[in-house]
């Protein structure tokens, strides 16, 4: 994996090297569990918008269905409120867990990325116009239902734009090809997420609506004369389960579309488990639909807690490949890191004697510079006598003994030569003079 990596040219940063702000468990933890709660109000505010707009395209034939469609409306405000206080704890856990990572993709889906604000500002006015307008609309139907459409367009839009960017932090190694949000989109897996995400907000609205509507308290038959409550439950149910068994069929092309890099048994066995918990629950719900009425609520309980282990496994599944994918960068980085650190202390050192010349340097005579251009570009995988990422400079100067030019052609672009060894990085960016001095320094190493 190293190996690819540093093949490919993947961009390696370096971190900033500041503490974590918790114990990374504790983030972690945090992040799955705040990003799943958040992720349900996004779900229902999505699901709950697009029911809406069919239930009054309906409704304009069906009176009943535009009393139908304002009762979901109700519901939509409210569950956006709380998706959005809920979005704050997992944007700052996954700002403070994978820094460079959610940085790098935001910057490079930039425009994109910024347009959340004023499009989610957007959306939610418009939900808000929708609702209070219900009545002086009511005349204008048309203007009224384009009002939804347009809030249910964008709603339907900002996930995208968030997954495609969660998405793009998980491969550096595409970084450098990525022109903007468009290209960002075409990686293989973006769609297929997309749309199991869609589906989940269809089947997580369903569950949330048969509750709804069958609360005791709920007036339902003060409100409905036609439609009855047994009948727009089983609707909804059926939502649920149709959506869960469309799941089953987008779930498997999710995996295959994921890059192979994060996949492991660890990845296999969270996904799995989810799924086999949510069996259950869909034949409950099979039975219940198909059942007498007075029994369909009888398993209700347990389908929702079912559900809601199936949602845990599956978002503990995206933690698990995120760190699965990102493992082998995050050591690269490391060394990075720890490597421009040695430099910052050696700096500020010389601050300190600023007064007189260097006198360190000078132990490498003629060769300061070379020394120099070594210890900045090299020295974290190369050591004078020892074995570390690369074999020690004794060993270079031994095979380059008299062959300048070989060397200096191997820094600039490195071959793959020994067994068990990563690939080494190419300096390209060297010039001519840095490399004379470079290749000067190492061939004088006995
Ligand atoms: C990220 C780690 C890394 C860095 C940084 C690095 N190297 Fe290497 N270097 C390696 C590895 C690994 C090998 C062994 C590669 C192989 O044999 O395929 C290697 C091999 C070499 C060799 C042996 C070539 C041969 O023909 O056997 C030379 C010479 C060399 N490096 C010089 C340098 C110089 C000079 C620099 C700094 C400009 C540098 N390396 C920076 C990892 C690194």
């Amino acid at each position: 994996m190293m190996k690819i990596l540093l093949q490919a040219g993947v961009p390696v940063p370096k971190d900033i090297p500041l503490p974590l702000p918790l114990p990374e468990w504790v983030l972690v933890v945090l992040l799955i569990v705040s990003f799943l709660m958040h992720l349900v109000f996004v779900n229902l505010m999505l699901g709950g918008s697009v029911l809406t707009l069919w239930a009054q395209l309906k409704g304009r034939k069906e009176k009943e269905y535009d009393v139908l469609a304002h009762e979901i409306a109700k519901t939509i405000t409210v569950n956006k409120s709380l998706a959005v206080v809920l979005g704050v704890a997992p944007l700052l856990s996954i700002n403070a867990l994978y820094t460079i990572y959610f940085y790098s993709a935001n910057a490079l889906t930039g425009m994109m990325w910024i347009a959340i604000i004023p499009l989610v500002t957007f959306a939610f006015l418009l939900t808000y116009l929708h609702k209070f307008m219900w009545e002086k609309l009511e005349h204008n139907k048309a203007l009224h239902i384009s009002i939804l459409a347009l809030a249910v367009a964008t709603f339907l839009f900002i996930p995208l734009i968030f997954l495609t960017n969660i998405n793009l932090m998980l491969f550096p190694e595409k970084w450098g090809t990525i022109r903007g949000f468009m290209s960002a989109l075409t990686l293989p897996n973006v769609f297929p997420r997309y749309l199991h995400f869609l589906c989940a907000s269809m089947a997580v609205t369903g569950l949330f609506l048969f509750w709804y509507f069958g609360r005791r308290k709920y007036p339902f038959e003060e409100r409905f004369s036609r439609l009855t409550r047994y009948d727009v439950r089983k609707s909804v149910y059926t939502l649920t389960l149709g959506a869960s068994v469309f799941q089953f069929m987008i779930g498997p092309l999710v995996l295959i579309t994921l890059p192979s890099k994060g996949i492991g048994w660890n990845l296999l066995i969270m996904i799995l488990a989810g799924a086999a918990i949510a069996l259950p629950a869909m034949y409950r719900i099979w039975k219940a639909i198909t059942g007498p009425p007075e029994e369909m609520d009888r398993h209700f309980g347990k389908v929702v807690l079912a559900m809601t282990l199936t949602v845990l496994f599956m978002g503990s599944g995206r933690q698990v490949y995120r760190a699965n994918a990102l493992g082998p960068h995050q050591k690269l980085v490391a060394v990075k890191t720890a490597a421009f650190e040695k430099l910052s202390v050696a700096a500020r050192n010389n601050l300190a004697s600023e007064e007189e010349p260097p006198a360190a340097d000078s132990s490498q005579g003629p060769y300061t510079k070379g020394a120099r251009i070594f210890q900045t570009n090299c020295s974290t995988c190369h050591k004078p006598n020892e074995k570390l990422v690369g074999p020690p400079v004794t060993e270079m100067a031994s095979i380059y003994r008299g062959q300048a030019p070989g060397l200096k052609s191997w820094i600039k672009a490195p071959g793959k030569k020994r067994e068990g060894y990563p690939q080494m990085p190419g300096f390209p960016q060297l010039t001519d003079d840095q490399l004379n001095e470079l290749a000067a320094y190492i061939l004088s190493i006995k």
